[in-house]
């Protein structure tokens, strides 16, 4: 098949890309690299012995993503690209709206020019908000709390939207719970610019020397050891979740929406821990207030994507933590170094 992947040089495109190219499919990879860098798909032509065609460009750019569709022809798209920082999208919440909603508009309008019909979609369990309790199976209520997650939201409204309307269109909307974790050869894996919002590479850096240590926002959460509790998926499986949901697509049409999960939560500390005996070291961490916004806990119900793609997770937060530990360990700086 060909997969055009719009955000394919970033942290899960480009383990997607991997896992694609290793599967035989060609890829076309349309990305700004406003938060990634082009050695990504250099180290994933290494690791497959194939290379993804590359086009430097943003979504919402309808003449490149025109020349994009006329020349490499996709069979179907995953769509990555996105800004992703809920803290941030509080502060310029217009940007997340346009690179979020209106890259997707202008994609699927070149994809409905091009007989493009098939789009998987990075959503997040960010969706679910608090208006139930975990686990969340995806027919629990929706409704984000954020501008970030409404962008989420409201693609995904328009991609049910437009399914409705176009009967040839094939939509896998994929809502991932934590992605972590990096490629078992430590070399791909996330690079955050800044500092980062998420716990794994936060973790990495405290061990890696680069911050002084953790803050765990509240440890009085109605949870066992009273932290957060989160579904941590390892990035390798959530790629593979993405063949699984194209080749379903290839046999059903319409508006399909899965959980990637591992169905089970791990505590703040439990990952803090599970890092610590990765990186043969005591991770140093402070206890502090809560950060407005957080829930308690948050996990999938995964059956629906066991029954219906045959995907499930296979990987743990400890496989996840030494894989992160290598990555950050040869890659200290990322990608910069090179
Ligand atoms: N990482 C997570 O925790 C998480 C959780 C749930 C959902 N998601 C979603 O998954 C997707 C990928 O996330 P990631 O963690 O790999 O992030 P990432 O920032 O590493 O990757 C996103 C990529 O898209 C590119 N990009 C952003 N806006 C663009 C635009 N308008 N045009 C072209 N390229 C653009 C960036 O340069 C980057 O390479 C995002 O849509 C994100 O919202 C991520």
């Amino acid at each position: 098949m060909r997969v055009l992947v719009t955000g394919g040089a970033g942290y899960i495109g480009s383990h997607t890309t991997l896992a694609l190219l290793e599967q035989g499919h060609d890829v076309l990879v349309v990305d700004d690299l406003s938060n990634s860098s082009r050695e990504s798909l250099a180290r994933v032509a290494e690791l497959t012995g194939r290379t993804a065609d590359f086009v430097e460009a943003n979504v919402r750019d309808a003449n490149a993503l025109e020349s994009a569709f006329a020349s490499f022809r996709p069979d179907a798209v995953i769509h990555f690209a996105g800004w992703k920082a809920v803290g941030e999208s509080t502060q310029v919440p217009l940007t997340y709206y346009r690179e979020n909603v209106g890259s997707t508009l202008t994609l699927l309008e070149t994809m409905a020019r091009h007989d493009c019909h098939t789009i998987v979609f990075s959503s997040s369990a960010t969706v679910y908000g608090e208006l139930s309790e975990p686990p969340f199976t995806e027919d629990a209520p929706t409704g984000a709390t954020n501008p970030y997650g409404r962008t989420k939201h409201m693609v995904e409204q328009i991609l049910a939207d437009v399914a409705a309307a176009d009967d040839q269109l094939r939509v896998g909307v994929l809502r991932y719970f934590n992605p972590i974790g990096a490629h078992e050869s430590g070399r791909i894996g996330e690079d955050p610019k800044g500092i980062p919002n998420n716990l794994l590479p936060f973790v990495a850096q405290v061990a890696a020397g680069r911050r002084e240590k953790l803050m765990v926002f509240g440890d009085d959460y109605p949870t066992p050891d009273g932290t957060g509790t989160r579904d941590y998926i390892h990035v390798v499986d959530l790629a593979a979740g993405h063949l699984a949901a194209l080749d379903f697509l290839t046999e059903h049409d319409g508006y399909h929406v899965w959980n990637l999960g591992t169905g089970r939560p791990n505590s703040v500390l439990e990952v803090v821990n599970a890092f610590g005996e990765a990186a043969g070291m005591e991770i140093p961490y402070q206890i502090v207030a809560r950060r407005p916004g957080d829930v308690a806990s948050s996990y999938a119900d995964v059956s629906r994507a066991h029954a219906e793609l045959g995907w499930q997770a296979h990987k743990s937060v400890a496989d996840a933590c030494a894989d992160t530990f290598r990555w950050q360990s040869a890659n200290p700086n990322g990608y910069a170094q090179d």
